[in-house]
């Protein structure tokens, strides 16, 4: 015996929320749609994880950021779900799928079946312990996936105030949260293998403008090693790391942002996987008709570059999610999935975006020194990927608008000259 439902969203994180949203607004019936997350709340904008909810003066705390306020949507409380006859089921793994059946068994042996099933299982952070390190279980090794760890970090950040953080990772957590870490007046140092910070999307120039903007907020960078192993205290925390050339850091909390990988492992050996991720059609659809894949855990054909992605961004997760919708409940409507991928980050006073692909020469453009600067990516002689800092909303507009018209470019030196201009006369 079980419960059965029309449509079944497995993961209740951003995409979840998005797709709820668009399921009501094509007209879903009450008791027709089912949520199972593991998370124990109704979804979240996720990325106030690492921003407004470290803050030290009046943090963000659920309700204020449940989907979809991210968008400027509706905020989807418990309440909402409830008026809409969307079933939350909460706090509960799925342990299996089978997709030829429909049916999902949860951790606590119930049985779903579904006609439609969205898989919404976004992904999880990468361990030390994959990298050969033990101490991942210390009480003061913080990771930053989901709002348990979020209260986890809160925790230990409250119990070293004025102490020292190592920070373990030069990419997105690592960045945003040695700033939050600085705000909290942490001292904080932070490690990465690479020559430079957000080495998958900064160029060197771009990447020495924040490290010294970090630098003058206190945040130290040790680059190019990782760690090896830690020191622990008689309690089992963590006192110092050692790292691979052979220096020792003090530290009251460790952050480690390593990198995820996509929970795709329910559906292995059921449903063609690419990249990482499960392929999906430019409907959202997987290799199953019944099941469709979306957000972090979805690889789709990104029309513009002609090639198939998995993209771990908070604007892909929404958008796939809708689409996906769409292509469910309207079918003969929905065209294929035509997206522009974008970034961004805000951190301290500083806020970024790029759009497109960072493929091909990077032209840099306008004052490095003022505070609003960019870069351009030009790949077979077409633009193809913008990224600017310190943008109004009209110059960011311009920069998504440029990028998705992919122009051609023949002079680097003049389209460098020309900066935001080519953008905003494009
Ligand atoms: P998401 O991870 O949001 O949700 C997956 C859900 O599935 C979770 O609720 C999980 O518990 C559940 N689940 C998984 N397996 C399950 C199972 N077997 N049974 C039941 N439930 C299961 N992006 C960006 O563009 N800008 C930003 O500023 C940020 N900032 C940011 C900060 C932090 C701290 C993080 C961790 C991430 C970001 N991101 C971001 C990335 C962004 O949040 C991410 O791309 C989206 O959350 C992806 O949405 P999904 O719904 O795909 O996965
Ligand atoms: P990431 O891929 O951005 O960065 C991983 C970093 O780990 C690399 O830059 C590298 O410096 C480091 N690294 C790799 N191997 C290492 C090792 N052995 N030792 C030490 N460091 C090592 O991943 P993340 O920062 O962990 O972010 C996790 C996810 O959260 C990503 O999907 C990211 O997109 C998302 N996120 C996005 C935002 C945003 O878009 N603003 C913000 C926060 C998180």
């Amino acid at each position: 015996m079980g419960r059965a439902f029309v449509y079944v969203i497995l993961g209740g994180g951003v995409a979840a929320g998005y797709a709820a949203l668009e399921f009501t607004r094509k007209g879903v019936s009450p008791g027709e749609l089912c949520i199972i997350s593991e998370e124990p709340v109704a979804p979240y904008e996720r990325p106030a994880l690492s921003k407004g909810f470290l803050l030290p003066e009046s943090p963000a705390r659920l309700p204020s950021f449940h989907t979809c306020v991210g968008a400027n949507e509706e905020r989807l409380t418990p309440k909402w779900y409830k008026e809409h006859g969307i079933e939350l089921v909460l706090g509960t793994r799925v342990k299996s799928v089978d997709v030829r059946r429909k049916k999902l068994l949860t951790a606590t042996g119930e049985t779903i079946s579904y006609k439609i099933l969205l898989i919404a299982t976004g992904a999880r952070a990468l361990k030390l312990e994959e990298f050969g390190v033990d101490g991942s279980e210390a009480e003061n090794v913080c990771y930053l996936r989901d709002l348990a760890d979020a209260n986890g970090l809160v925790n230990v950040m409250q119990s070293c105030s004025s102490g020292n953080a190592v920070v373990i990772g030069g990419g997105y957590i690592g960045m945003e949260c040695a700033a939050s870490l600085a705000i909290n007046k942490i001292n904080v140092t932070l490690v990465f293998p690479e020559v430079h910070c957000m080495a998958r999307l900064f160029t060197p120039k771009i990447a020495s403008y924040y490290e010294e903007y970090y630098q003058s907020k206190g945040v130290k960078f040790v680059k190019g090693t990782v760690l090896t192993s830690f020191e622990f205290d008689s309690s089992g925390k963590v006192m110092a790391v050692n790292l691979r050339d052979g220096s020792q850091l003090p530290a009251d909390l460790v952050v480690v942002g390593i990198g995820i990988r996509p929970n795709t492992s329910l559906f292995e050996g059921q449903l063609t996987l690419e990249k990482g991720g499960i392929k999906v059609n430019g409907k959202m659809q997987t290799s199953n008709d019944s099941v469709y894949a979306v957000g972090d855990v979805a690889a789709f054909p990104v029309k513009l570059f002609g090639e198939t992605r998995r993209l771990e961004h908070v604007d892909s997760a929404r958008k796939s999610a809708k689409h996906a919708v769409a292509a469910i409940m309207e079918p003969k409507k929905s065209g294929e999935f035509d997206y522009l991928p974008f970034f961004y980050s805000r951190v301290f006073g500083l806020s970024w975006q790029f759009y497109g692909d960072n493929v091909g020469e990077a032209v840099h453009f306008g004052d490095y020194s003022s505070g609003t600067f960019g870069a351009y990516w030009i790949s077979k002689g077409h633009l193809v990927g913008s990224f600017l800092e310190g943008g109004t909303k009209e110059e960011y507009e311009a920069i998504a608008k440029a990028t998705s018209l992919k122009p051609p470019v023949e002079d680097l030196a003049e389209l460098g000259r020309q900066g935001l201009n080519f953008a905003l006369t494009i």
